[in-house]
Order: structure tokens, then C-alpha cells, then sequence
């Protein structure tokens, strides 16, 4: 991996995020030019050293390496289609939210245009950017991911998921489903006890180190999964893992079953099948794709 802080960078959108890694790079004494698309959101950057562009065209004629965290893919292409031809020779790092076939779209939409393309995903809201515990997670142009690697390593723990510009944005929108859905419990069950009175802060001090200890599961179950063995001894049953009892207290709440009911149904399906005595992680079979993995 290269170390170069003379670079200069140039960074599009100044939203929160955009702002937060552009501020990490001024911070490492890179040279920054910023563009955004309403003028004046650059905020104290510009006090601190950071150029800021009046327009799309001079924000990216700055410098080799294009830093682009907008909204969505609609607006990247909306800001990068009218100066695609100045893309040539550099390098995009796309930190943008999109699915994975929308990068993979981008990635030869960049190289049509002759500019190398990196996606990145930002597991962090913008106040953890250039701490260790921000994970940038990038896929695509592994050229560009050790070129600019040392640069990239300001915002957090790069994480390369390789070649296929869709993979980084595939596992950080798999991260989320994780993440949501186990917010969705907490706010479940926060409605359950909240109806007999208990407050959502005195749950969530309950939940947090119970949660903490039992996603030590994760690469237990991980390991069944992968073996493809749900009888292997020793695990928790679907007939156990049954939440009934689950669903009977949150109805004597009067609080909704839509985020438990699904779960149990992904449980009941599996031992409807004749499964009832293996594993909980059989649920995955309920879920797996029918496609076959993409060649690696
Ligand atoms: N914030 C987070 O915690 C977080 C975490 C991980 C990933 N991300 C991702 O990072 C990206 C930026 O997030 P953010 O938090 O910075 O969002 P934000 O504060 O809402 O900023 C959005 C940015 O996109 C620009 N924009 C929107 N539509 C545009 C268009 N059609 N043309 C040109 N510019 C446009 C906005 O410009 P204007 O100022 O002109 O509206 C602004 O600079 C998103 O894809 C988000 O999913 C964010």
C-alpha cells in the first residue's frame, strides 16, 4: 500500500458524510477540494483548508482521485454524466449508498470513460469517521483500493472485498439487514415491557450486554451453515427455539406480533418439513437464495 498525503483529492457532496470524510482528510494534511451541489454546505472545511469548487468540472479537474458521496445513484450520474469525459485517467471512489448492480453499473459506466472505478460501503454514521471502529468496506479496482489505500485508511478500517464492484455494497446492505432487524426487536420488545410500565431506557440497558453475549452464537451457527449439517448435537432445536410464548405476551401487551410473526413463521415452515428436531440455524434454508453463487 502506498503512502502519499500529497494526493490531492477531490470530494463531491458535502452532506454529513461527505463533510465527515473530507474533514479526515484535511485533518491527515491532504490536499481537498470540495464540491456540493447547494453552495455554502462546506462549512468550517473551508477554514480549515480545504478548496472549495464553484462548479462539478473544476471540483474534478482538481486531482487523480474522485471521492463521490452523494444520495443515490440518480444523483451520482446526475452530477457525473454532464463531465464524464474529464473522468479519464482518474480513479472514482464511490462511497454513494447503491445497490450491488447499480455499482457494478457504475463500474463500467466509469470504464467506458476510461476512469478506474472503487465502490465503498461506510459502516459508520459520520461522527465515527476516522476512527478505528468505522469500518470502509470497498470492492472493485484493486489498483485503486492500494494506491490510495493510506488515504482511504483515514476514515477507518478498510476492509477489500475484492474485484466485483458490487460485493462491497452487497455486504454492507447485508450488514444493515442484520442491524435493522435487531433493532426492530429491541423496539419490540421495548413495546412490551413500555405497556407494563417499564421504560425503554431501563430495557435497553437490560438488552445491550445480553444482545453483546449472544452474537457470540454468530460463528457457531455460521460454522453449521456452512457444514450443511443441522442434525450436528449439541445445538438448540427449532421445536425449542418456538415463540409462541413470545407472541401470547406481546398480544397481552396489545402490542403488534409484525416483527416476531415472521420469525416464528420461518421456524414453523421448517418444522412443518419434518425438521422440528435440528438446529435453529435451519432457518437460513427457509431464506437462502435458489440461485447458485456467482463464479468466484
Ligand atoms: N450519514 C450516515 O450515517 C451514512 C452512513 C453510511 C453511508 N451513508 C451514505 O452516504 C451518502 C451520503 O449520506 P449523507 O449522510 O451525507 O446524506 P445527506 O447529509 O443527506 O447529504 C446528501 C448529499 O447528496 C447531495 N445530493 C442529493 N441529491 C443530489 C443530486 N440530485 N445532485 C447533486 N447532489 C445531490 C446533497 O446535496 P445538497 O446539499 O445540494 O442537497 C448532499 O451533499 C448516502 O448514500 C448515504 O446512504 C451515510
Amino acid at each position: 500500500m502506498s503512502t502519499n498525503h500529497d494526493t490531492p483529492v477531490t470530494v463531491l457532496g458535502m452532506g454529513e458524510m461527505g463533510r465527515a470524510l473530507a474533514g479526515a482528510l484535511v485533518d491527515a494534511g491532504v490536499p481537498v477540494t470540495v464540491w456540493n451541489r447547494t453552495p455554502g454546505r462546506a462549512g468550517a472545511l473551508a477554514g480549515r483548508g480545504a478548496s472549495v469548487a464553484s462548479t462539478v468540472r473544476e471540483a474534478v479537474t482538481a486531482g487523480p482521485l474522485l471521492v463521490v458521496c452523494l444520495l443515490d445513484e440518480a444523483s451520482v450520474h446526475e452530477v457525473l454524466d454532464p463531465v464524464a469525459a474529464e473522468l479519464a485517467g482518474r480513479a472514482v471512489v464511490n462511497v454513494t449508498t447503491t445497490s450491488p448492480a447499480q455499482a457494478r453499473g457504475l463500474a463500467a459506466w466509469a470504464a467506458d470513460h476510461g476512469a478506474a472505478y472503487l465502490d465503498g460501503g461506510l459502516m459508520a454514521v459520520p461522527e465515527m469517521i476516522g476512527r478505528p471502529d468505522a469500518l470502509v468496506l470497498t470492492s472493485g479496482d484493486g489498483g485503486v483500493a492500494e494506491r490510495y489505500g493510506d488515504l482511504l485508511g483515514r476514515w477507518g478500517t478498510v476492509d477489500h472485498l475484492g474485484d466485483d464492484p458490487g460485493m462491497a455494497s452487497l455486504v454492507d446492505l447485508a450488514m444493515l439487514a442484520g442491524m435493522y432487524v435487531m433493532f426492530a426487536g429491541f423496539f419490540h420488545g421495548a413495546a412490551m415491557v413500555g405497556a407494563a410500565g417499564v421504560p425503554a431506557r431501563e430495557f435497553a440497558a437490560r438488552l445491550a450486554p445480553f444482545l453483546t453475549a449472544v452474537t457470540g452464537a454468530f460463528a457457531e451457527y455460521a460454522e453449521v451453515i456452512d457444514g450443511g449439517d443441522y442434525t450436528v448435537p449439541g445445538q438448540q432445536s427449532l421445536e425449542f427455539s418456538d415463540l409462541s410464548d413470545v407472541l401470547e405476551a406481546s398480544r397481552e401487551q396489545g402490542v403488534p406480533t409484525d416483527v416476531v410473526a415472521p420469525v416464528q413463521a420461518l421456524l414453523a415452515a421448517q418444522v412443518a418439513a419434518g425438521h422440528g428436531s435440528e438446529g435453529f440455524a435451519r432457518v437460513f434454508e427457509g431464506l437462502r437464495s435458489r440461485r447458485s453463487p456467482a463464479p468466484a
